[in-house]
């Protein structure tokens, strides 16, 4: 199927498989490229700007024709190697940058100067338009259906929206499971899909076997959102512990968020306490079980090859 993002990227299937924190990994992406669709892995997924590069080379060189890959890059403060891991991109090379959580337009410059087109993540129009003003390729809508740091606006009014007041196409992401799903996204306006819950509980993810079945076992009535891990609502698979602990921020922090001086302090130390319970969630054997996921694994039945759920997909 031919529409504007097979031809932004040079695919065969209008379909991202959607950058995940802890998850995403090389052998997704490598297979994502050769079933003919592109992969994007979170910059963040490496510790080191060596290892970065590492997998910049090898991705370089196992890439088909009708593949294409990219990274996704925080430019907010929260990510203080941002600079850096957009340098190392710009030096290796890759098809594309997705950008969330920030302002684009340092990466937008350094990345157009060498190539690289450039999506920004974005919920709502006011961001769309100001990314559209800053030169980006296209926007990835992420809706109200999405896995990890979700929208606000369901899938049907954020495209249309979009699509009517943008010269930049739009990139559905959410609430994507099947076929029936994508063709709901493009009736909707949106040139192509990015797809990240799904592909969790495929053989290749770098996480626990623990953690996939549960994509499998669990399904759309068990996603709730949490305040525990990042501070920012986050979907998660209410697992006993995530029902044990509950989802709301403590009294403590709420106290403490109130302090404007400590506020930032309260925002950062329980984002790195969050993400290292996740990190041991996803890739330890624990009883600690908080495992990010939306609603789309509804449609996860068993763990599959990445190139089976694609090939389900298309
Ligand atoms: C486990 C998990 C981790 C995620 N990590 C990131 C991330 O590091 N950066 C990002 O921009 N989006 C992240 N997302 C959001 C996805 O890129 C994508 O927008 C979302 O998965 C789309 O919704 P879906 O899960 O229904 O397909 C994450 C989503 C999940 C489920």
């Amino acid at each position: 199927m031919q529409t504007k993002l097979t031809e932004l990227l040079n695919i065969k299937h209008p379909i991202i498989m959607a950058p995940m924190f802890l998850v995403s990994n090389v052998a997704m992406v490598k297979e994502a490229m050769n079933s003919g669709i592109a992969g994007c892995i979170p910059a963040l997924n490496y510790r080191t700007l060596e290892e970065l590069r590492a997998a910049i080379k090898e991705l370089k060189a196992s890439k088909p024709e009708g593949g294409a890959f990219g990274f996704n890059l925080i430019v907010n403060k929260s990510n203080p190697k941002a600079k850096a891991q957009l340098d190392v991109l710009c030096e290796e090379g890759c098809d594309f940058i997705l950008t969330s959580l920030g302002n684009p337009k340092e990466t937008i410059e350094h990345a157009h100067k060498v190539g690289i087109k450039v999506f920004c993540d974005i919920t709502d129009l006011r961001f769309a338009q100001k990314v559209e003003s800053l030169g980006a390729d296209a926007v990835v809508a992420v809706n109200n259906e999405a896995g990890g740091h979700r929208g606000n606006i369901s899938p049907e009014e954020l495209i249309s929206t979009l699509k009517n007041n943008l010269n930049i196409p739009v990139i559905s992401a959410g609430g994507v499971g099947c076929k029936a799903d994508i063709d709901k996204m493009l009736s909707y306006g949106a040139v192509g899909v990015s797809v990240g819950s799904p592909f969790i509980a495929s053989v290749e993810a770098g996480v626990t076997e623990e953690y996939k079945q549960a994509c499998v076992d669990y399904g759309a009535e068990d996603i709730v959102m949490t305040e525990r891990i990042s501070g920012t609502p986050c979907t998660v698979i209410n697992t006993p512990y995530v029902k044990k602990i509950g989802t709301k921020a403590t009294w403590i922090e709420n106290l403490l968020n109130k302090n404007k001086k400590l506020k930032k302090w309260v925002k950062m130390i329980r984002f790195s306490i969050g993400m290292k319970a996740t990190e041991k969630a996803a890739k330890k054997a624990t009883y600690k079980t908080v495992w990010v996921a939306g609603p789309s694994i509804e449609h996860t039945k068993e763990i599959l090859p990445v190139k089976d759920i694609i090939a389900n997909l298309v």
